[in-house]
């Protein structure tokens, strides 16, 4: 199977960038645990459309993003970064990184073992492993509709998730079992808005779902999903919120 056919491969660039700025934005704290980048050779695992791989620009750091969706390479090509279409489960870089980065990436890569190995492969000694991603619970709401519609047309929504949202505890374990130690590691809840309709953050994010479904009844099940998260997720000003839960971690490798 080729990168760009994979479930959660296929980005518009575009509609990411005009839709889903939050994703970057909300990316500031666990940009801060990077600490000083100045001189730093960093890796952005997932890197999207490049906006926060270019603020690791600007704090002086020489960077690579890589992403396995090329309409995103291509968006990060255009903002004069330096990016490469890859799979983050195989890495391979001329030289070591002093440190790997990502954001909201990691959960979209649910064979997780094979990404930690690729990326301590290409960290240097003591190099650091710094991420944010979906948690345990990211999105619970979200998924219990989508589950309830996709039940409808007798599709189990659990089964053709892209998503792998794990516990503190799972995520720890792995680390270590890839040769990390880890400094800190934690689930953060943050109700996030998301400044757009719930049809565009479904377009962006949840698209397997409904791809899992005849084109002549997609725009239907779409509907009875945003009725049925309405009551929960939509404030009296039509603004949503969704129930974002990110797990946030520093890990270094032994020297
Ligand atoms: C929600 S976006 C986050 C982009 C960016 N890091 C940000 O903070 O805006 C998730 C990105 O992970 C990428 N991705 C998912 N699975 C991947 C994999 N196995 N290898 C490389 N990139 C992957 C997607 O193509 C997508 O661009």
């Amino acid at each position: 199977m080729s990168a760009e056919e994979k479930p959660g491969h296929n980005w518009n660039a575009a509609a990411y960038a005009a839709q889903c700025g939050f994703v970057a934005d909300l990316g500031a704290p666990v940009l801060d645990l990077l600490g000083p980048l100045a001189g730093l050779d960093i890796l952005d695992l997932g890197c999207g459309d490049g906006a926060l791989t270019r603020k690791i620009v600007d704090g002086g750091a020489r960077v690579i993003g890589i992403d396995a969706a090329p309409d995103m390479i291509a968006a990060s090509l255009r903002r004069g970064l330096t990016a490469r279409l890859m799979d983050a489960e195989d890495l391979a870089f001329e030289r070591p990184f002093d440190a790997v980065f990502s954001n909201a990436a990691l959960h979209w890569m649910t064979r997780p073992d094979r990404v930690i190995a690729a990326v301590a492969r290409n960290l240097k000694r003591g190099g650091r492993f710094v991420g944010e991603m979906g948690g345990f619970g990211n999105v619970a709401a979200v998924r219990v509709a989508l589950n309830i519609v996709l039940a409808d047309y007798g599709i189990d929504g659990n089964e053709i998730s892209p998503w792998y949202f794990p516990t503190a505890a799972d995520y720890k374990a792995r680390l270590e079992r890839g040769g990390f130690i880890v400094d800190q590691i934690a689930l953060i809840g943050r109700p996030t808005p998301i400044g757009t309709s719930l049809a565009a953050w479904l377009d962006n994010f949840a698209q397997v779902f409904f791809h899992a479904l005849s084109p002549r009844v997609r725009v239907a099940a779409q509907d009875r999903v945003i009725d049925l998260l309405a009551p929960l997720l939509r404030d009296e000003t039509g603004a949503w919120t969704v129930d974002y839960v990110r797990l946030r971690f520093a890990a270094h490798l032994p020297e």
